[in-house]
């Protein structure tokens, strides 16, 4: 059989990269989380004090970073020059401060480049935002995933307790809203769902039965 691109889109904490992972697993395809990629980038912006508005700054930045995307069993492990940053980037410090380093031209560019080599001639399974109207616009498979903003909170809140990080709820969902709303209103690739996606509401859905919904759309595809 032919290996095809999956592209998965759809607002933050929607189960993108939990259902991704269990797909690319489940076809022997490599995943790709894009949104960690801005997510180290802005971890270094705001190690280094720029201002996160500036596109000069950011673009300065960018020309003297490595990020790389290393695949690990069960996900992958991200470099930031050369150190692993896997778990500094999923703080809510980076998290509040991500939204407005992707939206600058420059980084985005610069992202969806790495992006689409990694994707080059192999089954992968990518999520983020732009993936289907952008990144992947020829994929075989695009989905746009999403819930409501209640129970994408309430998803957060359980991950997040199982790492004994203890962020209120109210907060999480205030977070996730602020997010889609600048990822949405962006003028550069925003948050959409492309024409010729499938969208998947996962709110009464198990990630099981979300994983299943999309390998069967994969399948068809095969
Ligand atoms: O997917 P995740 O929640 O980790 O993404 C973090 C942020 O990175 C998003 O809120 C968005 O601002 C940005 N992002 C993006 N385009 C992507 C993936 C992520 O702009 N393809």
């Amino acid at each position: 059989t032919k290996a095809i691109q999956i592209a998965i889109d759809g607002p933050a904490a929607a189960g993108k990269s939990t259902i991704a992972k269990i797909v690319a697993e489940k076809l022997g395809y490599i995943y790709i989380d894009t949104g960690a990629m801005y997510r180290a980038i802005t971890l270094k912006a705001l190690n280094a004090g720029i201002n996160l508005a500036s596109n000069e700054e950011a673009g300065a930045l960018l020309t003297a970073t490595e990020i790389d995307l290393i695949p690990v069993e069960g996900g992958q492990k991200v470099l930031l020059d050369g150190e692993d940053v896997s778990e500094a980037i999923r703080s809510q410090y980076v998290t509040k401060a991500v939204s407005e380093m992707a939206a600058h031209e420059l980084v985005r560019k610069r992202m969806v480049e790495l992006q689409q080599k990694l994707a080059e001639d192999r089954g992968v399974v990518m999520d983020g935002r732009d993936i289907g109207t952008h990144v992947l616009p020829s994929a075989a498979l695009k989905v746009f995933m999403s819930a409501t903003v209640e129970e994408r909170a309430r998803r957060r809140f359980e991950e997040n307790k199982k790492r004994d990080i203890l962020t209120p709820l109210v907060e999480l969902q205030e977070e996730i809203a602020m997010r889609d709303k600048m990822d949405s209103e962006r003028e550069v690739a925003p948050l959409k769902q492309a024409h010729d996606a499938v969208f998947l509401d996962t709110t009464p859905l198990t990630i099981t039965e979300a994983a299943e919904a999309i390998l069967k759309l994969a399948e068809e595809r095969l």
